[in-house]
């Protein structure tokens, strides 16, 4: 998911087109500005952390894109692209080692295990996602 600042800061294209090289297949995406409630739900993992009224806070400043990205080890392979949570311990040539600064305004959430995309999947398209066959898979995966 795009988070909101990286909606306003137009990294929209940039951060799809990353996934995108990497071979990644784009299965779902829409533009939203998720209710308080919907986040909370979305990170009730982190509810009793110090930092989560100030995680909503940032999260409902904006519209988000959320995506589901499918492929071979998708959810490690995301979280890669992404880097560390904080961006100054992200290595260049990460998204938020390339483009931002600060935790409080970190670009990108990325699930962290494929259990974890699931129920974020199931939260956020409970219609589901567009099932198709990407034709390059056949050049990006060894056959
Ligand atoms: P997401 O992909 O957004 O879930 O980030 P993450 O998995 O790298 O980190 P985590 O799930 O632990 O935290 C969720 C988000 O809360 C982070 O991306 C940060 O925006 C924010 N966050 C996490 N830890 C801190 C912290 O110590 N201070 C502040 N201000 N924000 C934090
Ligand atoms: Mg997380």
């Amino acid at each position: 998911m795009i988070k909101p600042d990286g909606v306003q800061r137009g990294l929209v294209g940039e951060i799809i087109s990353r996934f995108e090289r990497r071979g990644l297949k784009l299965v779902a995406i829409k533009v939203e500005s998720p209710s308080k409630e919907h986040l909370e739900k979305h990170y009730s993992d982190l509810a009793s952390k110090p930092f989560f009224p100030s995680l909503i806070k940032y999260m409902t400043s904006g519209p988000v894109v959320a995506m589901v990205w499918e492929g071979r080890g998708a959810a490690s392979l995301g979280r890669q692209l992404l880097g560390q949570t904080n961006p100054t311990a992200s290595a260049p040539g990460t998204i938020r080692g390339d483009f931002c600064i600060d935790m409080g305004s970190n670009l990108i959430h990325g699930s962290d295990s494929q259990e974890s995309a699931q129920k974020e999947i199931d939260l956020w398209f409970p219609n589901g996602v567009t099932e198709y066959q990407l034709d390059s898979a056949k050049w990006v995966y060894e056959q």
